[in-house]
């Protein structure tokens, strides 16, 4: 039986906060919730889903999301139609990222922030990020573009930043020659 997660929104001040690093091997419990948070995702992500349980689509989530401070993010990626690769980072950090930028042509969006915001979020192009999945094993991932983005993303959470904070109020939007967008 599914039951779709409860979400805080971006009101709540515990997305503004930092989260902690966790150790590991995960509980059972943190192992149950991760399960819930990649089914949610790819449910959200199949239309058929999405509607029957009113979900929003979102590629990503973070364990604060969940009011929970925990250094924990899941990405569920549809890398081709249908097709779902999963992530799941226990205290992730990004080691080196290119010089290059790019950003979300629509903008990004977010599972917490139920509007729409518009503006381009500079990102990396390319990150590697390193952490620890759930069982303690070391993991190495090298992400480009709209991946390359959703970690960045799902990181900022862990430090309390939303993707809002990031466009420029002055110059909420770029064109092509100043920053590619994907
Ligand atoms: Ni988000």
């Amino acid at each position: 039986m599914f039951k779709p997660l409860n979400i805080l929104d971006e009101k709540h001040k515990i997305l503004r906060q930092t989260s902690k690093e966790v150790m590991l091997p995960l509980s059972k419990e943190d192992k149950k919730t991760i399960d819930q948070i990649i089914k949610h995702l790819t449910y959200s992500q199949i239309e058929k889903y999405a509607e029957k349980y009113d979900l929003r689509p979102g590629m990503g989530l973070a364990f604060p999301q969940l009011g929970q401070l925990k250094r924990i993010i899941v990405i569920v990626y549809e890398y081709e139609d249908g097709k779902f690769q999963n992530y799941v980072i226990v205290n992730p950090k990004i080691i080196s990222h290119s010089e290059e930028k790019v950003a979300l042509e629509t903008g990004e969006g977010c599972l917490s922030v139920n509007r729409e915001v518009e503006g381009h979020v500079p990102r990396y192009a390319r990150i590697t990020i390193t952490g620890y999945d759930p069982d303690g094993e070391k993991i190495t991932i090298r992400a480009r573009e709209d991946l390359s983005v959703a970690f960045q993303h799902e990181v900022d959470h862990l430090d309390g930043i939303l993707f809002f904070d990031r466009i420029d109020k002055n110059k909420p939007f770029f064109n092509e020659n100043e920053i590619r967008l994907i």
